[in-house]
Parts: C-alpha cells; sequence; structure tokens
C-alpha cells in the first residue's frame, strides 16, 4: 500500500518533553499499529507502544502476556504510521527487572529494531539501576510508578497507591529515584489524586498522569479505552470520546444482513469485461 504519510520534518524529542514541565500538558495516547499512529500522530505529543498491546490487541488476561517480539513488531508498526510525535516503547515484564546487563541488552535491542525514541519501564526505588544504566548509554528512559500493571499478580490484583502514608511516602521515593537516575519523564499510574500532584511538584520532570490528577504535566490513555472499543470492563479513570463499540457493531449487523440478501456487492462493486479501475 502506498503511504502519503507527510514528510518527517523531525519528531518531537524526549528534550523537548522534558522541557514542558509544568508548562502545556503533554498529549499522550497509546497505539499498537499503523493505522492508528498514521490517525493520532497529528494530535499528541507522546505515542506509548505500550504492553497494554498484549490485553489489548492479543487478549491476554494482563500485560504479563507482552514479549520482546511483540513489543518490538508493534513498535516498528507504529514509527511506521508516524512522524511526528514522540514514540515511547514499552519494556515487557522479565526483560529488564532481574539485571542491570538483562535491561542494557533489552532497551538496546528494542531501539536498534524500532528506531524509536525512548523505553519505558515499570517501577522506581526498585530499577533505579537500570534506569541509570540504560541512560548512560544514551537511551531515553520514561519512568512509570504507581499501580504497576506487571505487578498485578504479586500485588494480587490492581491496587490503588498512595491510601496510607507509608505508601504515599514510598511513591515519593520512587518519584525521586526516577528522576535521580535521569528519566526524562515518569507515568503516575493509579494513584490518588493529592499524591499524585504533590509528586508533580516535587520532581522537576513531567508527570504524565492515567488514574492520577488533572495536575499532572500530562496525560495518557489507553486508544481503545478512549475511542469506546474496549470490549470488557472500562477503567472508571476512562473517559469514552468515541463508541467504537457501537459502529463496529452496527456495521458487521449490515454487512451481514447485506450479504444474506444479496444486496452486497452491488453494481457499482463489480467488474465488467472492458477496462476499468480497481
Ligand atoms: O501499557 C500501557 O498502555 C501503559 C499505559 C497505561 C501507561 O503503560
Amino acid at each position: 500500500m502506498a503511504s502519503d504519510a507527510p514528510a518527517a520534518a523531525g519528531r518531537i524529542t524526549p528534550a523537548a518533553l522534558l522541557a514542558r514541565k509544568g508548562k502545556e500538558p503533554i498529549v499522550c495516547l497509546t497505539a499498537y499499529t499503523y493505522p492508528i499512529a498514521r490517525l493520532l500522530d497529528p494530535h499528541v505529543d507522546l505515542l506509548l507502544v505500550g504492553d497494554s498491546v498484549a490485553m489489548v490487541l492479543h487478549g491476554h488476561p494482563n500485560t504479563l502476556g507482552a514479549t520482546m517480539d511483540m513489543m518490538v513488531a508493534h513498535g516498528q508498526a507504529v514509527m511506521r504510521g508516524s512522524s511526528r510525535a514522540c514514540v515511547v516503547v514499552d519494556m515487557p515484564a522479565g526483560s529488564y527487572e532481574d539485571t542491570v546487563e538483562n535491561a542494557v541488552a533489552s532497551a538496546s535491542r528494542i531501539m536498534r529494531e524500532t528506531g524509536c525514541d525512548a523505553v519505558k519501564l515499570e517501577g522506581g526505588v526498585a530499577i533505579a539501576a537500570q534506569i541509570a544504566a540504560i541512560v548512560a548509554i544514551g537511551i531515553p528512559v520514561m519512568g512509570h510508578i504507581g499501580l504497576l500493571p506487571q505487578s498485578v499478580e504479586k500485588e494480587g490484583g490492581y491496587k490503588i497507591k498512595g491510601r496510607s502514608e507509608a505508601n504515599a511516602e514510598a511513591l515519593y521515593a520512587d518519584a525521586r529515584a526516577v528522576e535521580a537516575s535521569g528519566a526524562f519523564s515518569v507515568v503516575i499510574e493509579g494513584t490518588v489524586e493529592p499524591v499524585a500532584a504533590e509528586i508533580t511538584r516535587r520532581i522537576r520532570i513531567p508527570t504524565v498522569g492515567i488514574g492520577a490528577s488533572p495536575a499532572c504535566d500530562g496525560q495518557v490513555l489507553v486508544t481503545d479505552d478512549a475511542i469506546g472499543l474496549t470490549v470488557d470492563r472500562v477503567p472508571k479513570f476512562v473517559k469514552e470520546y468515541a463508541h467504537l463499540r457501537d459502529v463496529v457493531t452496527d456495521a458487521a449487523a449490515a454487512y451481514a444482513r447485506d450479504v444474506r440478501s444479496r444486496a452486497f456487492p452491488g453494481p457499482e462493486h463489480l467488474f465488467s469485461l472492458t477496462k476499468d479501475k480497481a
């Protein structure tokens, strides 16, 4: 298929996003495919190839189903479909937590094979050494603190963070660790509003909230949630900006009716013996 995507005029860089701290909010959505990247690219600052792809597109029960091969393939598709937004690819569970060497090798592979702008890792104090080592070899890192979907089995479910003073203190320490390790920004997920706002005040890198606070320096949503395509439970923190479930259902039903009644294909969809265009 020929591409009429605009020629790359230079992407928004991680450094440019870092400079947005406390200024114009950073707009971020997930993207996993070429067409969605094409549609979102003019509107957002950052496209996140989230490991949520394992659930949203591949039907896994949680993000632990994401693999390096999966993240690389979707990262490549999103890079092909975008030319303006900063593209960040998630490092899947198991690719960075155990050793600094593994983290550096995994981040290097993602960068080399996708050409993306940065990687994202989940955790704070516990993975500060991994973030610092990846940054040290020149790969920009986005952190991710608060509710960590990759820890769902360890935690026995998705638990909102920051409700106790001790937990809030742990989150402040995580945020400081991510900042001190050289990350250019940090996602705060599933965290009570005052704590997310306080983290945003306390650190000098931009925070990007999801189920966090309007005070964050930017916001991110899973695109399928935001466009109403999610077929399972829609989380409380999601605002649906469209209802594509209904659009897809209605289109499929109309197509089925047309095929069964032989209304489709119509004369305008058929090729005659004379030359005509496909
Ligand atoms: O995987 C993902 O989509 C994410 C966002 C929810 C922040 O990490």
